[in-house]
């Protein structure tokens, strides 16, 4: 798991252009339109009715009150209930439909993110930090849906309650009414000038909210290392710093927006103290009824608040298309490249690597020299040499984990560049030196990827045997549907490289790369792990980075990396007669203590 936060790589993000972002994101919108016209028509009506409230208080006034109109008298009370009661049913339907579109928007963009993520390169991983890339998942996401569906209904509700009561007012008095419609390009400019800091503080808010998915992460996984090196201090206070920075974005994000939303509203207050006065001074063009001046007023405060919703709209907005920028990001990296079209059903299992040389992507350092390894289909190579010379990495070529930067590798004659990629891997069984299990039961861990195809019981057993691994899960409560917790935790080492080898035991897969553990194990597991590894090498092409004397000595040939060249190439025998580094290697490693 990495755990850095990639500064380099989020600094590297282009600003996007914030219409561009919208348009990108309302298309997520799209396929739900009939909801989302539901919603907008029901947010539309919601406000109509209000705004016909306030226009209800002319009538109510004049009539009611100044000229006491019977028949009208009598229908107030149920004109007031019917209008709440519509009220309601418009702000129902309108909530729920919206949310409907957020929730499959926020769905959609994390099986996006998911998808994509299953594709991307390696080095995309290298450079990327989970916790990064979960707060991506869960919190960013999340934001999006806000952006595109809470924003369109309060956008929708307060500009036609701002139309609505526009309507009213006009409506009763122009005049009137004009004086506020003056202020309307200065509250324009002011939001121009909140939304580019708004939307860039979220950026950095969001940003802050990886940093700290990634420490807690960092502090929940490695718990143990943390626990018996004193780490807690250390721990805590990055937590502490990455949170303080968080809140003091999100601070700043409060303090922009409540700027915002009182600067316009202390201008619509000024508004209606103009009209107060103009409507009280008797002017003869603004002289009006008690009614009338009464609705102008209740317009002018509805007013108000859809106004102020307009403005954090525009908070919401940001929030929104920051989250969508870091998103569509990640969307927007290349898939690793799958170029290839040659397909086959079983490859025989000849190897050739061709004056392979190898750097990591953004790294100047070449990992392999000129490497050239000949191997016939069922043929055991073992990888010898010191820590960091490059066997993982060299091995890790064949199922195009990394693409190399000179030289080819061959299956059966072909460029495994020219194999469809997911071809390619059929035809390569993984142990890593690191087992990985999934938080499920021992048989769904060891059918990984097959079950339901053509993966039975039987073949699990038979496959668990093979690999000495059912010895242990006869003993567990639940036999093979015992769940082995996150990443196998439940389980020991020995355990879990046994479920590991027999994952590659029923895959069947014609070449098989084997990372050997160099962890000890007792006695009794390592028997078992040998046999079980003898048992999976049979009949395969096998690459093995070997630890073990007993699965070199029994290799058809050792190849001796040293910092990432070839140094010396045979079997055991023709190596220890020629007295050089692998003689030297195994004097070294295996004489002192054995395997
Ligand atoms: N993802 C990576 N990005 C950049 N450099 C890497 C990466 N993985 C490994 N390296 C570098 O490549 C070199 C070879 O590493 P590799 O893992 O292949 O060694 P190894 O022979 O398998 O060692 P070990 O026996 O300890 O497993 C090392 O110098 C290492 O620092
Ligand atoms: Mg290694």
């Amino acid at each position: 798991m990495k755990m850095k936060l990639d500064k380099k790589y989020l600094k590297k993000r282009p600003d996007g252009n914030s219409f561009l972002l919208y348009k990108r994101l309302i298309k997520y919108t799209l396929p739900y339109w009939l909801s989302l016209t539901i919603a907008i028509v029901a947010n539309i009506l919601y406000s109509t009715v209000d705004a016909s409230f306030a226009y209800m208080l002319k009538p109510l006034l004049d009539e009611g009150f100044t000229h006491k109109n019977p028949t009208f008298l009598e229908a107030i009370p149920f004109i007031i209930v019917g209008l709440f009661v519509l009220r309601a049913i418009f702000n129902l339907t309108g909530n729920y439909s919206m949310a409907l579109v957020g929730r499959s928007v926020v769905q959609v963009l994390r099986v996006q993110l998911v998808q994509r993520i299953l594709r991307l390169p390696c080095s995309f991983y290298d450079r990327t930090s989970s916790g990064y890339l979960l707060s991506l998942i869960v919190y960013n996401s999340s934001q999006v849906a806000d952006a595109s569906t809470n924003a369109l209904t309060d956008f929708f509700q307060a500009l036609f309650l701002v139309l609505g009561f526009l309507v009213v007012m006009l409506s009763i008095s122009w005049r009137l009414s004009l004086i506020f419609l003056v202020t309307v390009p200065i509250i324009a400019l002011l939001l121009s000038v909140s939304s580019r800091r708004l939307r860039r503080l979220n950026r950095k808010t969001q940003d802050t909210v990886g940093g700290i998915t990634s420490v807690a992460e960092e502090v929940i996984d490695g718990y143990k290392v943390v626990r018996t090196f004193g780490g807690e201090a250390y721990e805590l206070n990055k937590f502490i710093a990455v949170n303080k920075k968080n809140v003091f974005n999100e601070l700043k994000v409060v303090i922009t927006k409540a700027l915002s939303t009182s600067s316009v509203q202390l201008m619509g207050v000024t508004v209606l103290a103009v009209m107060v006065w103009l409507a009280t001074h008797n002017h003869s063009s603004t002289a009006l009824t008690a009614g009338g001046f009464t609705a102008v007023i209740a317009a002018m405060m509805g007013l108000l608040k859809p106004m102020k919703a307009l403005t954090t709209i525009n908070a919401t907005i940001q929030r929104g298309l920051a989250g969508a920028e870091s998103v569509f990001h990640v969307l927007d990296e290349p898939e690793e490249v799958n170029t290839g079209t040659y397909q086959t059903p079983r490859v025989k299992g000849a190897i050739s690597y061709k004056n392979v040389n190898f750097s990591y992507p953004r790294s100047n350092v070449q990992v392999l020299h000129d490497v050239n390894i000949e191997i016939k289909p069922g043929q055991r190579v073992a990888l010898v040499g010191r820590s960091g010379s490059g066997k993982t990495t060299l091995a890790g070529l064949l199922p195009r984990f990394y693409d190399l930067t000179a030289g080819d590798i061959t299956i059966d004659g072909v460029s495994i560049r020219d194999y469809e990629i997911t071809n390619l891997r059929s035809h390569c069984a993984l142990v890593s030196q690191q087992v990985t299990l999934f938080d499920d039961t021992i048989a769904h861990n060891i059918a990984y990827g097959r079950l339901g195809e053509q993966v039975t019981t039987e073949d699990i057993i038979r496959a668990a045997e093979a690999a000495h691994a059912m010895e242990f899960i006869k003993d567990l409560p639940q036999g093979l549907d015992t769940l082995v917790g996150e990443n196998g935790v439940l389980l020991s080492g020995g355990q879990r490289q046994r479920l590991a080898i027999a994952r590659a035991i029923l895959k069947d897969a014609p070449i098989l790369i084997l990372d050997e553990a160099t962890s000890a194990l007792d006695t009794e597991s390592e028997r078992f792990i040998q046999e079980a590894l003898e048992y999976v090498m049979e009949g395969r092409t096998t690459l093995v980075i070997a630890h073990r004397l007993s699965t070199i000595e029994k290799a058809d040939h050792i190849i001796v990396l040293q910092d990432g060249r070839v140094l010396e190439m045979g079997d055991h025998a023709t190596l220890i007669a020629h007295n050089g580094q692998y003689a030297k290697l195994h004097r070294l490693q295996f004489q002192a203590g054995g395997a």
